[in-house]
């Protein structure tokens, strides 16, 4: 359905978890560990079935990080059971990629984007503050071969810690078939909130004149290509060029709440409705319907972090 801007809604975000494996320094270190209640495989199957009532038709799954969740596989299933459910896909850090591809395909899952924000050991550690870049590596080719396919990597490049990696990262995409997307860093924690760390797309392209146009625009990226490159650069710029014009998503948070958008302070509670289908689709309409115009998080940083939101 149509929001009250005249954007069809038609992509939900699904956060499973807010429990995170990791600790990266963009994220806010406060709450990977959190455990409250999450919602079960079956109350998401209830919930993505009222949202696909309202005309959603794909739902990518997200955390904090979605492979702590043992019964990851079940929720694709029941994901993928949902009638007008057309595309399933999943984002990660990739640490548990190389366990889980398999199952995942198996279960219904079409695609992953994964977080890397760089290749460099030492580097991925300090972000991070886990040393496992070589078990993200192996789950990256893992996917590859289960057919998680297109394969994004997502890497946040900031001033003064990784941004002099940016060249290696553009490098994944040049023998496979990979889209490498640079994410200019968004407010979300006391680093994102430093705006002199902020790499924009404009800069990137400034350093790497060899990307070409023409630009393709798919949903938060705008793509570029590259003389013998097999994959793609994309550039998400939520900060130097917002696309919130063109957003399609609505969000559902792990304990059962929705909200309109990555930058709104509003949550809907929907688990009071969960039990009847046509209320729970009022209330879905309703959260549609809430969606604002735009975000405003260049200028105040929203309360909740990317660990509860999803990204
Ligand atoms: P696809 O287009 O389906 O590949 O997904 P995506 O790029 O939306 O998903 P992904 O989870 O890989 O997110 C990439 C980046 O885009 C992350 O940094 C997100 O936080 C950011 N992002 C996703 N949705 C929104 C949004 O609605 N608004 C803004 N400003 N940023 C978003
Ligand atoms: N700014 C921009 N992107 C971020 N992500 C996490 N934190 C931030 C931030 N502060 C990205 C991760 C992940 C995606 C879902 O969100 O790189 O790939």
């Amino acid at each position: 359905m149509k929001d009250n801007y005249g954007r069809e809604i038609s992509y939900l975000r699904v956060s499973v978890t807010e429990r995170c494996n990791l600790n990266c320094i963009y994220c806010g270190k406060d709450n990977c560990a959190k455990k409250d209640r999450e919602l079960s495989a079956d109350e998401i199957f209830l919930l993505v079935r009222a949202f696909a009532d309202c005309g959603i038709k794909k739902v990518r799954v997200t955390g904090g990080e979605p492979l702590v969740r043992n019964d990851i596989c079940e929720i694709i299933s029941k994901i993928r059971s949902v009638d007008k459910i057309e595309k399933i896909s999943l984002t990660t850090n990739g640490v548990y990629l190389k366990k889980y591809a398999f199952s995942l395909a198996a279960a219904g899952l079409d695609s992953v984007n994964i977080s890397l924000d760089s290749t460099d050991g030492s580097t991925y550690r300090h972000l991070t503050g886990s040393d496992v870049l070589e078990k993200v590596m192996n789950g990256i080719d893992e996917a590859e071969k289960a057919g998680l396919t297109p394969i994004k990597i997502n890497a946040v490049l900031m001033k003064g810690v990784n941004s002099d990696g940016a060249g290696e990262l553009i490098n994944l995409a040049k023998s496979r078939k990979i889209d490498v997307r640079f994410i200019e860093l968004m407010p979300f924690s006391d680093t994102g909130e430093d705006k002199s760390m902020i790499v924009t797309g404009n800069e990137i392209l400034s350093e790497f004149p060899f990307l070409k146009k023409p630009v393709t625009v798919e949903g938060t990226a705008e793509y570029y290509t590259a003389e013998g490159f097999t994959g793609r650069v994309g550039l998400i710029n939520p900060i130097s060029r917002k696309f919130c014009k063109n957003c399609n998503r609505v969000r559902l948070l792990s304990d059962g709440k929705a909200k309109p958008c990555l930058g709104s302070e509003d949550l809907f509670d929907l688990m009071p409705y969960i039990n009847d289908r046509e209320k729970l689709a009022d209330r879905v309409k309703s959260v549609i319907q809430s969606k604002p115009q735009g975000h405003h998080f260049e200028k105040k940083a929203p309360s909740h972090g990317l660990n509860k939101t999803g990204g």
